[in-house]
């Protein structure tokens, strides 16, 4: 099988962390463009070039914006992630570069040189998507496929605005152009997150079992552990990870539903919201395949060989 040729857009972050080792472990990189979201911006480029040391490539990395498009975010996820985004581990300063291109026009660059190639996977708020979109709105003829993980496609959310996801509520304006720009593409919601988690104890000896990434791994994500068993939030819980699974490999998709989905840019209590139109009521194309069960095993197979653990 030819491996997966992928381009990604991430705020590093800790779930962020665990899909890039599954994208090095399992397809070709072409670039890392990074969003600010789970932290800073200045924080969310340095973890990217901290994992770019790590897994020793010569993976692109490219700044995108620090603010979302319209308005200022309520909140970030420092609470979850660590106030770096990274679990406060105090990496050195990474060897790896920045490079100069901004995120949107290396997503446009990238995209030109290699029509229908690269699949493109969302991990993070959408602002650099929307902005690629609105200087170049025939970029979703370029890619391949198009994977975001985001939205709580039933309400049950996780930030603040009870309704929202945190990748969705963060840039909502973001969000709404990429909606409305993409054809079709794979939905990963927070919802299928917690229906996919890891239990721990099978996580643990999978860090204990692996390599160098299983123990920076297993250092980065305490923080994010501590967060959710405060929070009655159950298991090893990884977004990212599972959308990454998605985009590496689509037949380990069970069960999926295709449906119209928009975002909520104005509510007083659901901005941010992912609003389904499950009933087909309002004739909108339907442009979501919205992921709603995954073969567990084989997605706990591609973690495992991300962390190095021997088969
Ligand atoms: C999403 O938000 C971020 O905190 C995670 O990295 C993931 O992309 C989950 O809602
Ligand atoms: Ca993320």
């Amino acid at each position: 099988m030819t491996r997966p040729q992928l381009l990604i857009d991430t705020d590093p972050g800790v779930d962020d962390a665990l899909a890039i080792l599954m994208a090095a472990a399992h397809a070709d990189i072409a670039g890392l463009s990074i969003a600010a979201g789970n932290v800073g911006l200045g924080h969310t480029v340095r973890n990217a070039r901290n994992l770019v040391d790590l897994i020793g490539m010569s993976t692109p990395v490219f700044a995108g914006c620090a603010t979302p498009l319209v308005r200022a975010p309520d909140e970030d996820a420092a609470f979850v992630h660590g106030q770096d985004g990274f679990g406060d581990v105090g990496f050195p300063e990474p060897k790896a570069l920045l490079s100069g291109e901004p995120a949107a026009l290396a997503l446009l660059r990238l995209t030109r040189e290699r029509p229908g190639e690269l699949t493109l996977v969302a991990l993070a708020p959408l602002t650099n998507l929307a902005l690629a979109l609105r200087l170049d709105p025939t970029l979703p003829q370029r890619v391949a496929r198009l994977v975001v993980m985001g939205g709580a496609v039933t309400g049950h959310g996780n930030t603040g605005r009870i309704p929202a996801e945190f990748n969705i509520g963060f840039d909502p304006e973001a969000a709404h152009v990429v909606f409305e720009a993409f054809p079709r593409f794979d939905l990963v919601d927070w919802e299928a997150t917690l229906r996919h988690a890891f239990d721990d104890a099978e996580f643990d000896r999978w860090l204990a079992r692996g390599d160098q990434r299983a123990e920076f791994f297993g250092r980065i994500v305490a923080t994010a552990r501590a967060y959710n068993a405060a929070n009655d939030r159950a298991g090893l819980i990884a977004a990212d990870a599972l959308a990454m699974a998605v985009a590496l490999d689509p037949s380990i998709v069970t069960r999926r539903e295709t449906r119209a989905v928009a975002v909520e840019l104005d509510g007083r209590l659901t901005r941010g919201a992912t609003v389904v139109d499950w009933a087909a009521r309002l004739g909108r194309p339907a442009q979501a395949n919205i992921v709603l069960e995954v073969d567990h095993a084989r997605f706990a197979a591609m973690v495992q060989r991300a962390l190095g653990v021997p088969e």
